[in-house]
């Protein structure tokens, strides 16, 4: 049995407390322990606590402190912030090529809508990500899992949709579940096969090719959780989204959709009559649309990064949502388009500054309600006995500091399951 001790973190936040989702003043507790230390034996945590009570604990065990002993390392995290690893519960992270002319054109004033419609968007992703074969896209995508690893992410959701025929979709979906047993980082698969359609195509003929064709290979090869759809105007309109979620449901998939990001098209309240787990971006839901998802239990998934870099200032209503009693998530959308970071710290400080979240509340949206909305809260999400040992260590002294220094590396170091990364 390999045990570590993890101690003298200036705060230790465990984010400790009720076994759901938080919602309104709970994403404040962040269940902080002042010069904290944690156990950890077989890539699980053993104990949390004040770090003279696991030096106690340790020293009863015969063990020296602070050189450790047989089958026990000790690491003096010096003072810095721990806390669970991010947990990013909304990526595109596979994909060819980059987006850098769509990029330059936005700096020219063009929008998310005109670029797609002059050939760029969503549709010259899926060009460049056809062409790569399943080895290419493992290489490439698995620099980028360094990426997240370097913002303290131990956990990703990750999307498929920019293959968009049922040999592509499976590519990025093997690619997916490759770099989940290949690398340390848990990744969890969402098919989004309805993420945009040719214009040759009509939409009805591709929804019955998602319901027909993709859905049930991705089921039968065990390729993802959840099932995504874009409900947008010029993509899936709320009937079309409706009939693939309904058809992933009666597959056992569990739910999620890219709703009222552009447009307010009532797609929050489609995901609250279908039952689905989250409901991302809502950029432009108004109240009725909150008062739905607050009657059906949906998580709504904000992606602020999306909004920054699309050159909009149109966020959603974060303080709106917390008000009315939803337990809201944030994410990166990482994606070549509408969000290429894959930072959570820059999240969390476009949380605070954009969206009028506090620092506490933004933490909690990032790990345990995260963990709860890809159905890990049991697992992940906080740093409590039982669970996995998935800690991010930051260099500063005060956990606000993760909000508020924005554009520079924090990171210190990362445990994926008790082990240094
Ligand atoms: O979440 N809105 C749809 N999908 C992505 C963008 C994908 C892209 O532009 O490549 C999003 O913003
Ligand atoms: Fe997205």
């Amino acid at each position: 049995m390999s045990s570590l001790a993890l101690l003298h973190a200036s705060q230790l936040l465990t984010l400790a407390g009720p076994k759901r989702p938080r919602v309104g003043k709970e994403l404040s507790e962040l269940g902080i322990i002042r010069d904290g230390g944690m156990l950890i034996r077989d890539g699980k945590i053993d104990m949390v606590g004040p770090s003279d009570q696991i030096e106690k604990s340790l020293t009863a065990l015969g063990h020296q402190v602070p050189e450790g002993g047989k089958n026990v390392e000790i690491v003096d995290l010096g003072g810095r912030v721990a806390l669970p690893g991010f947990v990013d519960a909304h990526t595109h992270l596979v994909f060819g090529g980059n987006r850098l002319d769509d990029f330059e054109r936005r700096t020219r004033g063009e929008t998310y809508e005109q670029i797609a419609k002059a050939g760029g968007g969503i549709w010259s992703t899926v060009e460049k990500t056809r062409v790569a074969n399943e080895e290419e896209l493992f290489e490439f995508t698995k620099k980028r899992l360094d990426w997240f690893l370097e913002c303290g992410t131990t956990t990703i959701e990750a999307k498929s949709g920019y293959g968009l025929t049922v040999e592509d979709e499976l590519k990025i979906l093997r690619v997916v579940r490759r770099l989940n047993d290949e690398t340390p980082l848990e990744i969890v698969s969402t098919f989004l096969g309805a993420h945009a359609i040719r214009r040759e195509t009509s939409t009805d003929k591709y929804v019955e090719l998602v319901i027909n064709e993709m859905l049930p290979r991705v089921v039968k090869e065990r390729l993802a959780e959840f099932c995504d759809v874009f409900c947008e105007r010029g993509y899936f309109d709320l009937e079309q989204s409706r009939k693939i979620l309904m058809a992933a449901k009666k597959l056992g998939l569990k739910l999620r959709g890219h709703v009222d990001q552009l447009t307010n098209s009532g797609g929050a309240k489609l995901m609250a009559d279908v039952g689905a787990m989250t409901a991302d971006h809502l950029e432009k839901t108004d109240g009725g649309g909150i008062a739905a998802l607050k009657s059906a239990k949906v998580q709504p998934v904000l992606l602020p990064g999306s909004v920054y870099a699309l050159g909009s200032t149109s966020y959603p209503r974060a303080r709106e949502m917390i008000g009315a009693g939803l337990a809201v998530v944030l994410a990166t959308d990482f994606n070549p388009g509408s969000s290429p970071t894959p930072s959570m710290p820059m999240v969390l400080s476009l949380a605070c500054t954009q969206m009028k979240m506090s620092p506490a509340e933004a933490i909690s949206a990032a790990t345990t309600n995260a963990a709860y909305s890809l159905n890990r809260g049991d697992k992940i999400g906080s740093l409590e006995a039982g669970k996995l040992a998935n800690v991010a260590v930051f260099d500063c002294e005060d956990y606000r500091e993760l909000a508020y220094w924005f554009g520079i590396p924090q990171t210190h170091s990362v445990y994926l399951r008790g082990r240094r990364t």
